[in-house]
């Protein structure tokens, strides 16, 4: 298993970031505000993509790449932020833009200082960039180069991992402020801040509500995408939303339906029937575990296996060897 503290990270950002009061916004809004200030993430121009990033670039060095390829409009943050921190990191960066050539301004010029190479859509389907993004990297694996290719905000499980760190590192201002927040506004772009809010959520049970609001998606496809994503990036660190409990039970259930009908048409002779379920159950659960990665972490053969799956090892063993006894009990006695 892996938790948020094996997975790589490239330091950034400059955290924690504030937890600040906002008394007239408060006033105004009849509801006390406080402001977690991710504007001061402190790289480049600050803001939400640095903290993705650091999770995003330290990917990318892990699996040996030594090209970005990533993308949004010509005045993306995320872009700029990406092609400046591929830069810090020794990687190169090309980006994607929909839309036609435009003369470098603002997040386009600096991503241009920064290094990058800028190739546009010559579409205005902001959805072609990730499709742009995907064929760039094919071109750049073609000419022998190592991509990482990540699309539109860097939303994905690696690059929400940020967003859990940043609910962690939440959960402590929290803790030490005795703040008690009912609910967590953010704003919903390509949904990878709100996944991570969500996971970590998920995680760590801090007793708000998390809150989207779509700027540039529809709100159906945004819970799709948060769902989605959130999953990967709890699944990343062993904390799956949907509990491994609740497969478990699935399993459970479908196995005793097999054997109660294997039983019922006489195809399970009387006696075995509870070991095997015992086997198949033991398997099923350690196939489970190692699929959904949240085992608790074992000590055996250096972290391979988890304690529940060298349990799940002995029930299934034990198992067999009382079917095996049940067969030689059963055997006719030589005459
Ligand atoms: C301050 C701020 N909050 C939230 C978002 C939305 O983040 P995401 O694209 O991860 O949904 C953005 C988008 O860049 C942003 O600038």
């Amino acid at each position: 298993m892996t938790g948020l503290l094996d997975v790589p990270r490239v330091p950034l950002a400059t955290l924690p970031t504030p937890l600040q009061a906002a008394p007239r916004l408060s006033a105004a809004a009849g509801a006390e505000v406080w402001l977690k200030r991710d504007d001061l993430t402190g790289f480049g121009l600050g803001g939400n993509k640095v903290r993705g990033l650091e999770y995003v670039l330290a990917d990318a060095e892990r699996t040996g790449c030594d090209v970005l390829v990533t993308g949004g409009g010509p005045q993306s943050n995320w872009a700029m932020l990406a092609a400046l921190a591929a830069r810090t990191r020794g990687l190169d960066c090309v980006l994607v833009s929909f839309g036609r050539p435009v003369p470098p301004v603002g997040n386009h010029a600096l991503a241009e200082l920064a290094g990058a190479t800028l190739r546009f859509t010559g579409d205005d389907d902001r959805s072609a960039v990730d499709r742009v993004v995907g064929e760039v990297a094919a071109d750049l694996r073609a000419q022998g180069r190592t991509p990482y290719a990540v699309g539109r905000g860097g939303a994905t499980g690696i690059g929400a991992l940020g967003y859990v760190a940043a609910g962690l590192e939440l959960a402590g201002q929290l803790h030490r402020t005795g703040l008690r927040p009912a609910q967590l506004w953010l704003a919903t772009g390509s949904c990878g801040t709100h996944a991570g809010l969500s996971a970590a959520q998920a995680w760590l049970r801090p007793g708000y509500e998390v809150v989207g609001v779509t700027v540039s998606r529809p709100a159906a496809e945004c819970r799709e995408r948060v769902r989605r994503i959130a999953d990967e990036a709890a699944a990343l660190i062993g904390t799956p939303l949907v509990p491994t409990q609740l497969l478990e039970m699935g399993a459970d259930i479908a196995l005793a339906a097999v054997l109660t009908w294997l039983w019922r048409r006489g195809k399970a002779p009387d006696g075995s029937v509870f070991w095997w379920y015992m086997i198949l159950y033991s398997a099923a659960r350690a196939v489970i575990e190692h699929w959904r990665g949240d085992t608790i972490r074992g000590l055996w053969f250096g972290g391979a296996l988890s304690t529940s799956q060298i349990l799940s090892a002995v029930a299934i063993l034990l198992g067999i060897a009382m079917l095996v006894r049940g067969r030689i009990r059963a055997r006719p006695a030589a005459a």
